[in-house]
């Protein structure tokens, strides 16, 4: 029988460069999406998907993540003594069970493969997921909920995709594809930020991944790739002839919260599918874009 899902690995250990100077003392995953954190969210479509343990790989300056999912005394306090029940239980909820969230250092950031990498003791011999909070996927059923049905039947790795427009491919990790049934890909090969003009195909994988422990002994290689960085997509290329691996093309909406247009979009769309921010949302667009 196939072994259940039970850990996810949030990589946090990145330097968000692209979105100086809000993250020169704040971490990109801490940038809220009209009143949470992005990094939240990739908590709640977890916990959402079953997942019971959460592994976050952090770097330098990522503290409040960690303040994020702990107690707050002294706020709780405030709002129990004001009666403010709503709020309190919106700040209580968040946080996890003792025991079921662990935190370690990338130490340096050298890429998203090594940032898994580093979870691997605290993984062990398991399938796991990984989510990437910068990519925020507005979906009726959650991304990964979505791929946990799909992993029960595939296995080995899986990973969401989506069509890209061809000069976009050098932006992410793309698929070979042998057999595409419109929903699910197999590939037979991966390519991290391929040129336009030699990218095999125009899937591309977007932050959610399940995936085989077998992909740490590659990782241990500690191999750059594109970018000067040691790839995730590397390694699942590398295991491709041993561990089948899919690509899902997902129901639902993925923005980039990396890039500023993205995170944009981001806070105007989840602000119109708000029922209590809607109408606001459609008068700020029609009074700042008219027509
Ligand atoms: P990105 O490449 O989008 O994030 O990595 P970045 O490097 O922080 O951003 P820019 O390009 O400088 O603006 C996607 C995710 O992987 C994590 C990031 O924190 C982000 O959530 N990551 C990336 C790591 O944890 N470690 C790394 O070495 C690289």
């Amino acid at each position: 029988m196939r072994r259940r899902v039970r850990k996810a690995i949030f990589p946090v250990g990145g330097l968000g460069t692209r979105f100086l100077p809000a993250t020169k003392a704040l971490p990109k995953e801490m940038l809220p999406v009209v009143d949470k954190p992005l990094i939240q969210y990739a908590v709640e479509e977890a916990r959402e998907a079953g997942i019971e343990e959460l592994i976050f790989v952090t770097g330098r300056g990522k503290s409040a993540i960690e303040d994020h999912f702990d107690h707050s005394f002294e706020l709780q306090e405030t709002l129990a003594a004001r009666g403010k029940e709503k709020e309190l239980a919106l700040v209580q909820e968040l946080i996890p069970r003792p025991g079921r969230i662990a935190y370690t250092r990338q130490l340096e950031p050298l890429g998203l493969g090594h940032a898994v990498w580093c979870a691997r003791s605290l993984v062990g011999e398991e399938p796991f997921a990984v989510l990437l909070a910068d990519d925020l996927v507005l979906a009726d059923r959650p991304c990964l909920a979505q791929m946990m049905d799909l992993y029960a039947e595939h296995g080995g790795n899986l990973v969401a995709v989506m069509d890209v427009p061809r000069d976009q491919t050098d932006r992410y990790g793309i698929l070979d594809v042998v057999h595409d049934d419109g929903k699910v890909a197999q590939a037979k090969g991966l390519v991290e930020k391929p040129k336009p003009d030699v990218a095999p195909s125009t899937l591309s994988i977007i932050g959610r991944y399940i995936l085989h422990p077998l992909g740490f002994e590659e990782l241990d290689r500690q191999e750059k790739g594109a970018g000067g960085e040691i790839q995730l997509t590397d390694a699942m290329a590398r295991t491709i002839d041993r561990i089948p691996f899919h690509g899902m093309r997902f129901e639902g909406t993925r923005f980039d919260c990396g890039s500023k247009a993205g995170f944009l979009e981001a806070n105007v769309a989840f602000a119109l599918a708000r029922e209590d921010l809607r109408a606001d949302a459609e008068d700020i667009l029609k009074r700042f874009a008219p027509g």
